[in-house]
């Protein structure tokens, strides 16, 4: 199959493919997703083939408005709409309950709840509309691997597998939505995945005080949310974590084994270790935002390179804030491994 590449002028076919049953990749402010009609049985497992997902891993239903999700949805939580009103369109999704036999049942993937978000990007919310279905929308990767923040990223994995991708450009913020669990309206919100929109930020705006799923922070137990469960966003060269202050041990360690090392750091950390290090892949500039932006694209571009690395070199980040988001794919990527000085 031809995969075609649209751009603006290319929705209204896009919108036609998608409501007919086909799969095209869509931007999104965080990561392009695999788009499918979220009705549709048939197209929604060709997504899981297509990106050889786990079956028990629910995808993110998109919408473009509010008001459609409420159509959708029982006992809504008291919160979901200061939520809602406060960051959609944006990289917010909301786990809820909802209406029996609305969605097709590879949706949800044996759970009671689906999840929604409406994402921030002008061209999906007009396909969206003009589609006038929900969409399916994990992320438009191999599943395993990271994933894809531009067209060309989507194109390399899923090139002849898809009808087409609607092409526009690099995405804003690099990493996928947080999920938030208000399914019981008794609880309070829960991440189940940090994201964009941060613990701190949802504290700051709107006084609510959500909690993390104990589960992401240690890394033996079943996650709530399926898919923090598997080995994830990771390149097939080996990653390891390095802290700010171990940068000059990890450089003569690299010397003294005659490692081809790759390195993706703050444009600073670049300069330094240039010399002794086979690529580099320096973010925007030395902000956790630029890191966030950068890091699957670094990823992948030192994971292609014809160099054949042996190892990448990777810098964290504080945990707090958006550093939450950044170090938990880059924890996934480096299966946990920090370089030891
Ligand atoms: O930013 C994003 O969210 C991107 C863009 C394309 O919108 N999409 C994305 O989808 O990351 P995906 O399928 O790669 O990740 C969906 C995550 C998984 O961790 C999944 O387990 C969780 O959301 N999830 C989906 N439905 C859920 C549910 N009903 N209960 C708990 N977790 C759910
Ligand atoms: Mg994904």
């Amino acid at each position: 199959m031809e995969t075609k590449q649209w751009t603006e002028n290319g929705i209204k076919e896009a919108a036609q493919v998608l409501k007919d049953g086909g799969l095209l990749a869509f931007p999104t402010e965080t990561v392009y997703g695999l788009g499918a009609n979220a009705i549709m049985s048939g197209a929604v497992q060709r997504v899981f083939d297509v990106k050889g997902r786990p079956s028990d891993n629910p995808l993110i239903v998109h919408v473009s408005s509010f008001e459609q999700v409420e159509g959708y949805v029982e006992n809504l939580h008291p919160q979901a709409e200061r939520l809602v009103n406060m960051y959609w369109p944006g990289p917010l999704t909301l786990v809820c309950q909802v209406k029996p036999d609305i969605f097709a049942k590879e949706v949800s993937a044996g759970l009671s709840t689906v999840s929604f978000r409406m994402p921030d990007n002008e061209m999906t919310l007009k396909l969206l509309k003009e589609a006038g279905v929900p969409a399916v929308g994990p992320s438009a990767n191999t599943s395993g691997k990271p994933s894809p923040t531009t067209y060309e990223h989507v194109f390399h994995d899923l090139q002849g597998k898809i009808e087409g991708i609607l092409d526009d450009g690099s995405t804003k913020i690099g990493v996928e939505s947080t999920v938030i669990d208000v399914s019981d309206p008794n609880q309070s919100p829960m991440i189940l995945r940090p994201g964009a929109i941060t613990k701190e930020q949802i504290k700051q705006d709107l006084d609510i005080d959500v909690s993390y799923d104990k589960h992401l922070l240690k890394d033996s137990d079943t996650p709530k949310s399926p898919g923090m469960k598997y080995k994830h966003y990771a390149p097939d060269t080996n990653v390891l974590m390095v802290k700010e202050q171990d940068w000059d041990a990890a450089v003569r360690w690299v010397k003294e084994n005659h490692l081809r090392a790759g390195v993706l750091a703050s444009p600073a950390i670049c300069d330094k270790v240039r010399a002794n290090t086979a690529a580099t892949f320096a973010y925007s500039d030395k902000s956790v935002k630029a890191a966030t932006k950068g890091l699957y694209a670094g990823l992948r571009a030192l994971d292609e390179t014809p160099l054949h690395l042996d190892v990448i070199l990777a810098a964290t980040f504080p945990e707090e804030n958006l550093g939450v988001a950044y170090m938990n794919r880059l924890k996934k990527a480096a299966a946990q491994e920090y370089f030891e000085g």
